[in-house]
């Protein structure tokens, strides 16, 4: 069997880890609204036409924000649609998914959607096809205590309280040709600016996320980013990162390898913030809100048949499979690794499209990705912990010196305990792992997801892909092949 080593010492600190790295993201795009969080007349679903069900799923996953209403709809989108008496709300064509929106659901129905989840709003302004004014708009819609015509808008929709929304993101992938109202990184710089300058005159209080490339590979990536920041850094908090990972050609070896590649890209990003940073003479950061990441690619072909200007059709529904759960394992500890710089980060999406939940009529189930995630976000709160790991590598087609093992470690002071989050993407070996602490500790247990074939599947009518738990002591650990574990010690 092969051998590797992880010694963790609680003092080799990375970062306190902002909860919010735990976020999500619900769209306007395919079922993730509608036949998703929100089904009236199904009985399955609350007297507001929330699904239950859902509602539990979401709960058990821990999200603490949940991005809304877009994505690329967002960049067409009239916030006033969504709000008021719903048979005053106009069916609108969606230029981003070309589908007919019917706003039955808005900003309104999401934030007590969110009441019931037990989640936070981070609300995207359309810098699309709109700009500076209807962004302070509905700033002041959502946040002004009253005695103006946006407050006391909401107020008459019988919000009396604001909603009280702290993170705010400045449109969505402006820099992609296909967005609705594309902009040049200066166009995009300027119009930030100036989003941002009024939107924090109303409330100082609230943080803005400025968009950053859409994904590694756009041919503007760099430059956008330090155009955008030279500009606009004063006024703004975060920059984004989306990218999502795929497995077209099997290539299952650079496939769970792809964090190295996240990690890349964060790292590149951070470097652009504290060049502008330097060149600023600023003292303050600029930190990363990673508020799309995930792995999609399963639908494509299906979604390139979808007719024109249905209603919530079936789009982006990918099925997950064993090795994207594995993948998706392997981003969250690239983002505990990164959590000194990464502060908001958002798994596209939550239900149906690109999703750990997904719903029939009938019932709501969880994908493969939906486990590494939930105990991620269940036991990866506290302090992240750096590991020093010796293992093997490997060689893939696409990356070299891939380490067998990845791990990152988290420290939970209200609980008093040290979780190891590991992957083992050795695809042949179990490896045995020397764990050597500086701390003493009892083990707890170790949750792993191992033993199921890579393309294996949690379907509506059967979900064999689940987590198992088996006793942990203090020593020596097998890590079976093409397995995700947590490790889970209780610090004495
Ligand atoms: O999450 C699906 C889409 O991916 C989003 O609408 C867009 O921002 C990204 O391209």
């Amino acid at each position: 069997m092969k051998k590797a080593s992880i010694s963790v010492d609680t003092r080799n600190v990375i970062s306190d880890i902002d909860s919010r790295i735990y976020g999500s993201f619900i769209e306007h795009l395919g079922r993730a609204v509608y036949g998703g969080i929100y089904q009236p007349g199904s009985p399955l679903s609350d007297s507001d036409g929330f699904r239950r069900d859902v509602i539990e799923l979401v709960k058990k996953l821990g999200v603490p924000i949940v991005r809304y209403p877009g994505g690329n709809f967002v960049s067409g989108y009239n916030w006033e649609d969504g709000v008021g008496p719903k048979d005053k709300r106009p069916v609108r064509l969606d230029l981003a998914w070309f589908t007919t929106e019917t706003n039955e659901f808005g900003m309104q129905e999401f934030a007590s959607w969110l009441e019931k989840a037990g989640s936070e709003m981070m609300m995207a302004v359309n810098l699309g096809t709109r700009g500076p004014d209807e962004a302070r708009n509905l700033l002041e819609y959502a946040n002004f205590p009253g005695g103006t015509y946006w407050s006391d808008l909401r107020r008459s929709h019988g919000k009396e309280k604001p909603y009280g929304i702290r993170t705010w993101c400045l449109g969505n992938e402006m820099d992609g040709p296909w967005q609705m109202g594309h902009k040049t990184a200066y166009e995009y710089a300027r119009t930030v600016t100036e989003t941002a300058k009024l939107m924090k005159w109303i409330d100082p209080s609230i943080e803005l996320v400025a968009c950053g490339s859409s994904n590694f590979h756009m041919p503007t990536f760099g430059e956008w980013e330090h155009t955008v920041l030279s500009e606009a850094y004063e006024h703004i908090d975060y920059i984004s990162m989306h990218e999502y990972y795929a497995n077209p050609a099997d290539d299952t070896p650079s496939f769970l390898a792809e964090n190295i590649g996240m990690d890349r890209f964060i790292k590149a990003v951070v470097s652009i913030c504290d060049m502008v940073k330097a060149e600023k003479k600023s003292s303050r950061n600029i930190n990363i809100s990673f508020d799309e990441w995930n792995v999609w690619f399963h639908s494509k072909e299906n979604d390139e048949k979808i007719e024109h200007w249905g209603r919530a059709p079936h789009r982006l529904e990918d099925v997950y499979t064993f090795e994207d759960a594995l993948l998706v394992g392997g981003l969250l500890i690239t983002l505990l690794k990164n959590s000194d710089r990464v502060k908001i980060a958002c798994l596209a999406q939550l239900v149906n499209v690109i999703a750990p939940i997904m719903t029939n009529d009938e019932k709501a189930w969880a994908q493969t990705i939906y486990y590494p995630f939930m105990q991620a976000s269940m036991y990866g709160r506290g302090t992240a912990i750096r590991t020093i790991t010796e293992c093997g590598t490997y060689d893939s087609r696409k990356y070299s010196d891939v380490p067998f093992i990845d791990s990152v470690a988290v420290r939970n002071d209200e609980k008093n305990e040290l979780t190891l989050f590991v992957l083992n993407r050795g695809l042949d070996d179990d490896i045995t792992v020397n764990l050597d602490f500086h701390d003493s500790v009892k083990g707890i247990e170790h949750i792993s997801m191992s033993g199921y074939g890579l393309k294996e599947t949690n379907t509506a009518s059967s979900s064999p892909v689940v987590p198992h738990a088996k006793a942990l002591g203090s020593g020596p650990v097998v890590l079976d092949k093409a397995s995700w574990n947590v490790l889970r010690y209780s610090l004495i």
